[in-house]
């Protein structure tokens, strides 16, 4: 038996902030991060139309990029006292994601961090609240994802917590949110999007659903990123649904080991999230094209890559990919990144070994044992071809 699963209501475009007016409950809470969407009006916006509901509004202000277990803890303690119904989160995938962590601990007090951590351990939600998720960068899709990246600090490992549980009732993709994104943060999450798109095209987990999702987003990825990159709104507003198409696919086809790689060295290099999987994506696909060259193949195809058969079909998505990368000015290696050697040497067995453990290790189309990780991250660091 499979499972395809998304939030009830996606509503989208400009002024789709409005439906919040409607909102039927008492109190909300509203999650936000570090000031963007302060300085923007975004959030005046958001709560205005929650006040109009007839909703008691509470903030939760500063979540921290990459937020902490301390952040959720702290937050979720915010809720146990001020006992929403709704949870309102605005903003990149930071914030939201806190907001939906700290959700699980304000229904479940009593539960673990390391237990929940656990894939598909997340107890039952919506006993107290219920969840809606406003994007303000294109990339994570979190608005739509069963998925929360949390960092413990103290071990260096961040966690992504898996569960339909969390993924939200209600997202609002409105893309004026993202139209203020500088430049190096719509290149960063415009490759997330795209990794999460080709991830999910290859995962042990996809489906028949997830499928035509994942080379929707991939084409319109394809097509529209680099314009958004140099300002072009309707490209920017086009990166906005894409992100969230890829978003639907990877939530339920899962991922693969460029996320893995990426959430265990970001949270020991302070790499941004999408920075890391932009530079990691062409050595797994290199090392991933022994058991589903044809899966790449088919994406080259889709996009009309050039190609006479499916090694030079691969070799194109490549090259689109490094073209991509070099465009936008994203390093090729952690070298290039500014990783110093012996920094990188001293943490490999480290992030090998975290890698392993990762969520996103077992859906990835090719067994990867430490060994391997340790030998990618390797060809990651110094730019060498993936040939083993
Ligand atoms: N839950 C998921 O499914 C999922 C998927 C991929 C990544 N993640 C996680 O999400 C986090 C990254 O999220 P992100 O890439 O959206 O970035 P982010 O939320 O960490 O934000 C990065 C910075 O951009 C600023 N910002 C956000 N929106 C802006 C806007 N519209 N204009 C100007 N500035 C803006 C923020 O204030 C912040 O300083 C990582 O922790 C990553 O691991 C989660
Ligand atoms: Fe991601």
């Amino acid at each position: 038996m499979a499972r395809f699963t998304l939030p009830r209501d996606i509503y989208f475009g400009k002024g789709s902030l409005d439906v919040l007016k409607s909102i039927k409950g008492q109190r909300a809470i509203v999650v936000v991060g570090g000031g963007s969407m302060k300085r923007f009006g975004f959030l005046d916006t958001v709560e205005n139309n929650l006040k109009e509901a007839g909703l008691e509004v509470k903030l939760i202000e500063g979540v921290e990029p990459d937020p902490s277990v301390e952040t959720v803890m702290k937050g979720a303690a915010v809720m146990s006292e001020f006992k929403p119904d709704w949870i309102v989160s605005i903003g990149g995938g930071s914030p939201i994601d806190a907001a939906k962590a700290m959700w699980i601990f304000y229904e479940h007090p009593e539960a673990k961090f390391e237990e929940v951590a656990k894939p598909f351990n997340i107890p039952h939600l919506r006993n107290k609240a219920r969840f809606i998720a406003i994007p303000s960068t294109s990339g994570t899709a979190t608005e739509v994802t069963a998925f929360s990246v949390i960092t413990d600090y103290a071990k260096g490992i961040k966690y992504p917590l898996a569960d339909f549980e969390i993924t939200p009732d209600i997202a609002i993709l409105d893309p004026a949110l993202a139209e203020t994104m500088p430049k190096k943060l719509t290149a960063h999450t415009g490759m997330d999007a795209l990794t999460h798109a080709t991830e999910a095209y290859v995962a042990s987990a996809r489906s028949d659903f997830s499928d035509p999702l994942a080379l929707k987003a991939i084409e319109m990825i394809v097509k529209n990123l680099v314009a958004s990159y140099n300002g072009d709104k309707e490209a920017r507003d086009k990166m906005h649904i894409a992100q969230c198409l890829a978003g639907m696919a990877f939530s339920n086809a899962l991922l693969g080991i460029t996320h893995s790689l990426a959430h265990k060295t970001g949270a020991i290099f302070h790499i941004p999230h999408g920075c890391a999987n932009a530079i990691y994506l062409p050595y797994v696909i290199q090392y991933n094209q022994k058991a589903c060259a044809e899966r790449y193949a088919e994406i080259a195809k889709h996009i009309h890559l050039p190609g006479k058969n499916t090694s030079e079909l691969v070799e194109s998505y490549l090259q689109l990919l490094n073209k991509l990368n070099k465009t936008m000015e994203i390093p090729s290696t952690l070298k290039e990144y500014g990783i110093a050697e012996d920094d990188f040497t001293k943490n490999l067995d480290r992030i090998a070994n975290n890698a392993v453990e990762d969520a996103c290790t077992g859906c990835n189309p090719r067994p990867t044992t430490a060994s391997d990780f340790k030998k990618l991250l390797q060809a990651i660091y110094y730019g060498n071809r993936v040939d083993f």
